[in-house]
């Protein structure tokens, strides 16, 4: 029976044979349909019927097997997704440059610009013009590298601040961040560290004003609700009076994080301010310290030791 062959068709190709033999030019239905004018009623009804079952039949079994051969086809080509990957080693950004984006983003928003600066300084901008020349004891607080031409390697971003006044004058909000450099080595300190300074001069600039802005960023920073500060008297040539400002640490022991104090009559002569007319504060503090305190890291030296299994086990 020709409905059976149909549906026992394995191929479309085969399909394709059994349709021309029935529907071509002379199948058997085309040649059955040719003598319909020869039938009665009843028969050419019948055949009717007969023709129009077998066409659907065919269209039927047509998209069986093109289903099948989709499927087939799929079944082929799949790709094998359980083979074990190598792990995919994927760097992340040092904590070093991730706080310094986050500290200029808090200080940016309270207004303060970022300056920048020549990690070799001459002895005007690092020491003279802070107020401390080459007499001054002061000079000894920072054992510095001294370079045969005179220069030093910087032993502290205030001397930024003193190329931002020399440059833009006041009123002046900005801050700097970078590498200072100190003849210090031991358990606790390394001859390279990381400072921030702040300086904001203008007309009526007041401590309560530093004080409010050091809460503030370190709130923020920190990402806490409340700030218990400590400031103690202290002493720096470039500032008067100096300050130190020092921060309850989980709620338990005080930290001791940075320098500050109202600038330096000296200081403002010496970028040809009239501290008659302006006065304001800097401060100034470790920025891998803050780093360090922030995401929990241990040790301040592996900081700069550019050591991937160490940074991992620190989880970055
Ligand atoms: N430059 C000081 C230091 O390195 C820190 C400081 C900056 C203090 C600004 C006061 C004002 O110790």
């Amino acid at each position: 029976m020709l409905k059976e062959q149909i549906e026992k068709t394995k191929t479309l190709n085969e399909l394709q044979e059994l349709y021309t033999n029935t529907f071509g030019k002379n199948g058997t239905m085309t040649v059955r349909l040719k003598e319909m004018k020869n039938l009665n009623n009843d028969a050419r009804t019948e055949l009717n019927r007969e023709n129009t079952e077998l066409r659907e039949l065919f269209r039927n079994r047509q998209s069986e097997l093109e289903n099948e051969a989709l499927n087939a086809a799929l079944a082929g080509e799949k790709l094998d997704v359980s083979l074990n990957a190598e792990p995919e080693n994927r760097g992340t950004i040092h904590p070093l440059t991730q706080s310094l984006s986050e500290i200029s983003a808090i200080l940016e928003s309270f207004g303060y610009r970022r300056y920048t600066g020549p990690e070799i300084e001459d002895d005007w901008h690092n020491f003279t013009a802070l107020n401390t020349p080459s007499y001054h004891p002061a000079r000894d607080m920072q054992d510095t590298f001294f370079l045969l031409n005179g220069n030093v390697l910087r032993t502290q971003t205030s001397a930024i601040q003193i190329r931002a006044m020399e440059s833009d004058g006041v009123p002046i909000k900005m801050f700097a961040i970078g590498s200072t450099y100190r003849r210090e080595m031991d358990a606790t300190h390394g001859p390279m560290f990381g400072q921030i300074e702040g300086l904001y001069i203008d007309k009526n600039v007041t401590l309560a004003d530093l004080i409010g802005d050091i809460r503030a960023f370190f709130k923020k920073f920190f990402k806490l609700d409340n700030v218990e500060l400590r400031i103690r008297p202290s002493y720096f040539p470039f500032t008067d009076p100096s300050i130190e400002v020092d921060m309850k640490w989980n709620g338990e022991r005080w930290l001791e994080m940075m320098g500050a104090g109202m600038v330096h009559p000296n200081v403002l002569r010496n970028c040809g301010i009239d501290p008659n007319e302006y006065q304001g504060f800097a401060f100034g503090f470790g920025w891998d310290r803050l780093a360090m305190l922030k995401y929990n890291l241990p040790d301040l030296r592996d900081l700069y030791g550019n050591d991937v299994r160490w940074l991992k086990s620190c989880g970055f």
